[in-house]
């Protein structure tokens, strides 16, 4: 056995598509304005929506996640010539429905199968979250849906890891944590969850003080660390 009790996985980026959200309204009809500058939108929106979770962490003007995801945007469309209220509209509706990647539902029952339990930590709302999760089918497949407003800070402070602790009662170490999000595996590596990042994209490492434990190009590679004999 791996020692590992529960799995916890970042959402953004790691279960739920933050590209999608761009591309779909790229494609559907009205999208036109879009189709040249959908790929820097995505791009630009995400980075600003990061940015200003940190700022606003350190900073201790906390907003919750959907007020940073919606500020971010109307930057990114600034910044991209595409500022349309019928645009942010589209946009916003699809953030809230984002698909989650095709391995989620499986690589969620394989580890329930290999005795963890299974969990979401993330910075979005909790209303962002229960929607995520219902338009992906997979709210039955998770134990707990936790999000950093219970704690009014985002990640990588602390207080947000230490969540997944109070919930369900086990040691930093008997948690696999996994996200796409180098920065975010790498400060839970820090805090001392079994960390997995799940590298999508082929990016370098973060020049970081913590390295992640584990690296993946999907969430499969979660199940394998699962089944592995502990060290
Ligand atoms: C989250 C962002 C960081 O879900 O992806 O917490």
């Amino acid at each position: 056995m791996s020692g590992l009790r529960v799995a916890v996985f970042d959402a953004y980026g790691t279960l739920f598509d933050v590209s999608a959200a761009a591309r779909e309204a790229a494609a559907a009809p009205g999208g036109e304005a879009l189709a040249a500058v959908w790929p820097t939108l995505a791009e630009v929106w995400r980075r600003k929506q990061l940015e200003y979770s940190w700022i606003r962490s350190l900073s201790g003007a906390h907003a919750d996640f959907w007020t940073v995801t919606c500020d971010a945007l109307d930057y990114a469309m600034a910044a991209t010539g595409v500022e349309s209220d019928a645009l942010r509209d589209r946009l916003q509706a699809l953030y809230r429905d984002l698909r989650a990647y095709p391995e989620v539902p499986e690589t969620l029952a394989a580890l329930r199968a290999a005795g963890l339990r299974t969990a979401i930590l993330s910075n979005g709302s909790p209303e962002m979250l229960a929607r995520a999760v219902a338009a992906a089918g997979i709210g039955a497949a998770l134990d707990a849906v936790l999000s950093a407003e219970a704690v009014g800070v985002f990640k990588t402070d602390p207080r947000v890891y230490a969540l997944v602790g109070a919930t369900f009662g086990v040691a930093p170490a008997e948690a696999l944590f996994v996200s796409s999000n180098g920065w975010d595996a790498a400060a839970a590596a820090g805090y001392g969850f079994r960390t997995l990042w799940v590298n999508r994209r082929g990016d370098p490492v973060d020049r970081l003080p913590w390295r992640p434990d584990h690296v993946g190009a999907d969430l499969s590679a979660a199940v394998a660390v699962a089944r592995a004999p502990g060290r």
